[in-house]
């Protein structure tokens, strides 16, 4: 009874071999009727288009419309092979047989190409998309990979349409992250790069293509991409340039670092957005600085001369005082006008005020003009000092 069905078996098995060999022949008749002899690719399409799997897609692998299905298995069905699935080498190596193996192992390899795993991402037969995918991007991608990082409040749009490719390499690169190319080049691929890079001066990390340092590539939670908010994110490398000076500049103080400085280049010093007075003359009127004498360090040193623009410890954001230049005012002149408590700290200045502006004057020594007469004449504190002193002043 055992043997019985055994050869039961045996002959079902036979006749099955017997009748693909029987349909084989029969389909290589008809391939050498219609003229495809030479590609014995039809001979197997016959059967494997829809009986069997692969159920061929829109888009075949080219090598079987050149070789057909022969370029990769034996003759099947007629022709013995060592291997599974009757195909001349077994795993890669196949690949490699036609498709160059150094491109897929550079200096850094995706995982599931060094594993091997052509297959996780191609059907090496057909596929209804482009390069033979199983599905398409970046849902591809995902199989493997946490979407999360992908799906932050401010999406790059290369990104979220999946344009993955348009950065990485899905196989191998010899740069970090699997790039396809210097991150330079990557981002400048798409935007413009006059408007990021050129400039008499260009910010270190912009300059050395750490864009990832700042802007996140796929997507994040802040406005344009970036990795921190401003201003922490300048703070992480330059620490708070405020840093224990109380008294702070407002823009400073609410973090506004780029309503004075570019991020990226600038063709300012220190990548201001504007060259310094203009800069300050954006937020600040100017009048007070259009006399027609003008205090000499502001013409040398500029504002820097002696306002910090950040913060100070000091009202006015000042880092220099008057005494600080000059030690010793009036001396050798009649002049009195002030006492300096010599138990004052920080720079002096509001004593001199009275009688003085500090950025510039329509009078002679930048004197205020209340102190002036219609007819142009200092008067007020010069009331206050001995007659002839006066006289000498006037004359
Ligand atoms: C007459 C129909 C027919 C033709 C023509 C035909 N096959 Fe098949 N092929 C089959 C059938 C039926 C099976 C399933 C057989 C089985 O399950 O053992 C099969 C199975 C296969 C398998 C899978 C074997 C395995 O171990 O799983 C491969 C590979 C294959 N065929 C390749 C080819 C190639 C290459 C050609 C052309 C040279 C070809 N076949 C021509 C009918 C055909
Ligand atoms: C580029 C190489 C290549 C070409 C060309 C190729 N195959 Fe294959 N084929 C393979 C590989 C590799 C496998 C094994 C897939 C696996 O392990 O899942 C395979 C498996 C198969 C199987 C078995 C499918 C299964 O699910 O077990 C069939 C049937 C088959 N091929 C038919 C064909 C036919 C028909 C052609 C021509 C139209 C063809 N192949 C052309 C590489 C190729
Ligand atoms: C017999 C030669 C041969 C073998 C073996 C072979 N290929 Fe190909 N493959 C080609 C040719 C030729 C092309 C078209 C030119 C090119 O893109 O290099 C191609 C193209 C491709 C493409 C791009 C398809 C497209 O639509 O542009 C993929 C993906 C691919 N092969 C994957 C594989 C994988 C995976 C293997 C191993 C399982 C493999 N190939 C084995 C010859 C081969
Ligand atoms: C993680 C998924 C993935 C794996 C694994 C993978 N590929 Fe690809 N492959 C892709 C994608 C995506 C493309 C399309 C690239 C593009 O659009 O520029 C592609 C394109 C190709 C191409 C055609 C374009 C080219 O670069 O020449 C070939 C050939 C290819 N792959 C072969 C292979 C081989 C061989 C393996 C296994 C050693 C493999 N791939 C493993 C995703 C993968
Ligand atoms: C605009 C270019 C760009 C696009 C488009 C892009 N990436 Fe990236 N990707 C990068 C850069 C740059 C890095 C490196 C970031 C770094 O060094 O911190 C990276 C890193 C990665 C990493 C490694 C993450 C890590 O923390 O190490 C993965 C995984 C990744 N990308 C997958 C994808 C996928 C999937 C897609 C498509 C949905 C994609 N990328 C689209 C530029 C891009
Ligand atoms: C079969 C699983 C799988 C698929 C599919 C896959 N990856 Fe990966 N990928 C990995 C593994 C594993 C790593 C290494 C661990 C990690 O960084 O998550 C990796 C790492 C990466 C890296 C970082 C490489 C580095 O140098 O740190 C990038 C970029 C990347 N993949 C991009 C992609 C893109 C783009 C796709 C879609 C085309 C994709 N991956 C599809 C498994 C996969
Ligand atoms: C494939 C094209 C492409 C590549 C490559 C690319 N970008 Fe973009 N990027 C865009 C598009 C499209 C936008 C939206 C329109 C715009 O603002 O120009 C955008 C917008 C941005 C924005 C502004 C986001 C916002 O909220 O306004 C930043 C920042 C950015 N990209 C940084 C980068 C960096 C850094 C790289 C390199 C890692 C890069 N991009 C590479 C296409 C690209
Ligand atoms: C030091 C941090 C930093 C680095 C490094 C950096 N960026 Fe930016 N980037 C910023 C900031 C901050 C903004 C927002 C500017 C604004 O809102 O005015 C920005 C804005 C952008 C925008 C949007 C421009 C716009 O007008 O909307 C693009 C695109 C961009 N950066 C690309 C790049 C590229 C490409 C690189 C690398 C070459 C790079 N960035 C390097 C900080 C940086
Ligand atoms: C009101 C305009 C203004 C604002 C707002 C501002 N800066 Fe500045 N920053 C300047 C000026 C002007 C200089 C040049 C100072 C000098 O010449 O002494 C400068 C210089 C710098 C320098 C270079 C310091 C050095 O010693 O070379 C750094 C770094 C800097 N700023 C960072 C920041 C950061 C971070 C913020 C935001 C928290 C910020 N700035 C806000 C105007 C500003
Ligand atoms: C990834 C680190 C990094 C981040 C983040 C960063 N910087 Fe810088 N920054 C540098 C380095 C390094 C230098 C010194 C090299 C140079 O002169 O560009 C520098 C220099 C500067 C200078 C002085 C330029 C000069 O001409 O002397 C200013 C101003 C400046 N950064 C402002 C900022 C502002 C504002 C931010 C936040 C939007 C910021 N930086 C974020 C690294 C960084
Ligand atoms: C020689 C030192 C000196 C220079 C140079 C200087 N300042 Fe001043 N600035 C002062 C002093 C002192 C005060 C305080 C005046 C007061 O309290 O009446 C002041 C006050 C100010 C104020 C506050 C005005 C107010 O009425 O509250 C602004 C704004 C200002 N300066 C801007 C600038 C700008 C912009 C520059 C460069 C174009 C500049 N300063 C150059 C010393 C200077
Ligand atoms: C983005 C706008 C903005 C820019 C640019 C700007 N300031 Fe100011 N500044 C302010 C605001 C707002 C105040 C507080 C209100 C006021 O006093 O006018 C202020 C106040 C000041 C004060 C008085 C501080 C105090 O303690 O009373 C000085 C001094 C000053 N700025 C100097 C400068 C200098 C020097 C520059 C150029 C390097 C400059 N500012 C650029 C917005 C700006
Ligand atoms: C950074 C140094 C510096 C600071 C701070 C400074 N000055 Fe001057 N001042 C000078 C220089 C340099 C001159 C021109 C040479 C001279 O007369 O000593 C000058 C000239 C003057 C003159 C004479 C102008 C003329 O037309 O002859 C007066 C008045 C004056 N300063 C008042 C002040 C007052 C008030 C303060 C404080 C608000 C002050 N200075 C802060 C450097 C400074
Ligand atoms: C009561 C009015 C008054 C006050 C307050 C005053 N000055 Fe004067 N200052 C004068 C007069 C008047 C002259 C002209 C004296 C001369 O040229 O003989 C003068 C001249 C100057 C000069 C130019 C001549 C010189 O001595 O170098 C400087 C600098 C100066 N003052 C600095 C200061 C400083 C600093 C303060 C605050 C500590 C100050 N002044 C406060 C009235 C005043």
């Amino acid at each position: 009874m055992r043997n019985c069905l055994f050869y039961i078996c045996f002959l079902g098995l036979w006749v099955r071999r017997g009748v693909i060999l029987v349909l084989m022949f029969l389909a290589f008749l008809t391939s050498v009727t219609s003229g495809h002899a030479a590609k014995s690719y039809p001979n197997c399409i016959i059967c494997h288009e829809r009986m069997h799997r692969p159920e061929l897609k829109k888009n075949l692998h080219p090598v079987i419309q050149t070789s057909g299905c022969p370029s990769c298995h034996t003759y099947a069905h007629m022709e013995k092979s060592p291997n599974p699935k009757f195909l001349l080498t077994t795993g890669t190596d196949l690949c490699w047989t036609c498709h160059a193996q150094e491109q897929f192992f550079q200096k850094v390899t995706h995982p599931p190409v060094s594993g091997g795993e052509c297959q996780r991402c191609h059907d090496v037969h057909s596929s209804d998309g482009s390069n033979l995918l199983v599905t398409s991007l970046p849902g591809l991608c995902f199989s493997c990979h946490d979407q999360e990082s992908f799906t932050g409040r401010k999406q790059h749009p290369p990104a979220a349409e999946g344009n993955c490719t348009a950065c990485h390499d899905p196989h191998s690169s010899p740069i970090d992250k699997l790039l396809a190319r210097p991150l330079l080049e990557t981002c400048f691929f798409c935007h413009e790069r006059a408007k990021i890079l050129e400039g008499t001066k260009v910010h270190g990390p912009v300059q050395s293509g750490m864009c990832a340092s700042c802007h996140e590539p796929h997507s994040g939670g802040n406005d344009k991409l970036l990795t921190e908010r401003v201003p922490e994110l300048c703070y992480r490398c330059h620490g708070n340039p405020g840093f224990m000076r109380n008294i702070e500049h407002p823009p400073f103080g609410k973090g506004e670092c780029l309503s004075c400085h570019d991020a990226h280049r600038s063709n300012n010093e220190k990548l201001l957005v504007a060259a310094r007075p203009e800069l300050c003359f954006r937020c600040h009127g100017d009048t007070d600085f259009k006399g027609e004498y003008k205090h000499a360090p502001l013409m040398t040193e500029g504002c820097a001369a002696c306002h910090d623009t950040h913060a100070s410890t000091s009202p006015r954001l000042l880092k220099k005082g008057c005494l600080d230049c000059h030690p010793t005012p009036h001396a050798g002149t009649t002049v009195q006008a002030v006492v300096i408590d010599p138990e004052k700290t920080g720079p002096v200045f509001s004593e001199c005020m009275g009688c003085h502006n500090p950025h510039t004057s329509n009078f002679g020594k930048l004197f205020r003009e209340g102190n002036t007469t219609d007819s142009g004449e200092q008067q007020g504190f010069l009331d206050e000092r001995p007659a002839d002193s006066v006289e000498e002043e006037v004359q």
